[in-house]
């Protein structure tokens, strides 16, 4: 539909053209695993500071995490001097990385204050010189990428002359979140900049649309509107992995599968909480269990309650046991209503749901 199924970075096959986007504290190993299940092309970690890397910082050390079964990844790092950066692209070749993305998108006070992430969009030599030193550090078959936005603000959306630099400096793919680092998250999302991105790259070298994409509509007007090779998706993401699944058949030009029936959902939710439980430990486990419960009662009636009794459990068991017997009572009350399985792959059915809680 949108041309070739599958993009290439380098000898990395991007099959279905559709990434999970880096989101710190968000796409960890049980969510990637989850999103690779369901089909997507490829997962890159959270960003991960090079300096914290480089001096062996434990706990930005433990989120840098291969994809179980031998699947390709990407790592994102992120930084301003060379050094660390290339110590720290080495370190996530050692670990499996198939590709290594440098973030010069990140928005934070925390990260522009130091020049980082979009605070390199500003100065094009020092973000050319950064990749530069990353592909120096890295085997010659190892793609580096960069993630970037629009530009620092709306005077300076630079995107396309900035990607340019990048791909001379050695950049390999390059993918464009459309907004602007003073927007943060607000306004929306410009196809219009990932356009003229894609039209100012080298075809040869794969431009990736981000922003706002939240279902099969918004994946097709992005390829079709800017003519990007792949999509990369962040918060549509969250307890609906079938974005990816469904995102896949409509590149691939099959119908559109539809969204979950609670039966599937109450089934991935169940596997996310175990891979949850089988790769992390300590705290961390109760406020993942807690964000996953969330996240796949997103939409659904009566979601809001869940939530809030989700968040005052005392362990791990007890919310993921909140959020079964929520699943197991939204089946029982679609049966009540007379509605098959089927009902829940309606997109309708979930947006009413939402409505009728809120009204
Ligand atoms: C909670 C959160 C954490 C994020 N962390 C990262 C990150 O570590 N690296 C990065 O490049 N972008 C990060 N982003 C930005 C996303 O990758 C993506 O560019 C942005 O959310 C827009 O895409 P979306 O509308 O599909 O979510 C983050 C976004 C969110 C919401």
């Amino acid at each position: 539909m949108f041309g070739s199924p599958t993009m290439r970075v380098g000898p990395v096959v991007v099959d279905p053209p559709v990434l999970l986007a880096p989101m710190a504290a968000v796409t960890d190993l049980p969510f990637r695993t989850v999103a690779e299940e369901h089909g997507v092309g490829l997962t890159i970690t959270e960003f991960l500071s090079a300096h914290a890397l480089s001096v062996g910082d434990p706990r930005t050390l433990g989120k840098l995490t291969a994809s179980l079964g031998d699947r390709a990844f990407g790592v994102q790092i992120f930084g301003r001097e060379e050094e660390p950066m290339a110590r720290a692209a080495r370190i996530a070749i050692e670990i499996g990385a198939s590709l290594v993305d440098i973030n010069m998108g990140c928005p934070a006070k925390r990260v522009v204050a130091g020049e980082c992430g979009s605070a390199l969009m500003r100065e094009p030599a020092i973000a050319q010189r950064l990749v530069e030193a990353v592909v120096a550090a890295v085997p010659a078959h190892v793609p580096v990428t960069v993630k970037h936005r629009a530009g620092w603000d709306q005077a300076h959306r630079n995107a396309p002359e900035f990607a340019c630099a990048l791909v001379e400096a050695g950049a390999r793919m390059i993918t464009v979140h459309g907004r602007t680092r003073t927007q943060g998250f607000s306004g929306h999302s410009d196809l219009e900049i990932i356009k003229l991105v894609r039209e100012a790259v080298p075809a040869s070298i794969p431009v990736v649309g981000n922003g706002d994409v939240v279902d099969v509509a918004g994946y097709a007007r992005m390829r079709a509107e800017t003519g990007c090779d792949a999509v990369m998706i962040g918060r549509g993401a969250l307890g609906n992995p079938w974005l990816f699944a469904r995102c896949a058949a409509v590149a691939a030009g099959h119908p559109d599968p539809g969204p979950p029936t609670l039966e599937e959902r109450l089934a991935v939710f169940r596997r996310h909480v175990a891979l949850i439980h089988q790769l992390k430990t300590g705290p961390r486990v109760l406020h993942e269990v807690r964000k996953a419960c969330a996240w796949y009662a997103r939409g659904l009636y009566g979601c809001n309650r869940l939530r809030l009794e989700v968040w005052a459990a005392p362990d791990p068991a007890a919310a993921a046991t909140l959020a079964e017997r929520y699943f197991e009572g939204l089946i029982e009350r679609r049966t009540r209503l007379g509605l098959s399985p089927q009902a829940d792959r309606t997109e309708m059915n979930g947006a009413a749901d939402a409505a009728s809680e809120a009204a």
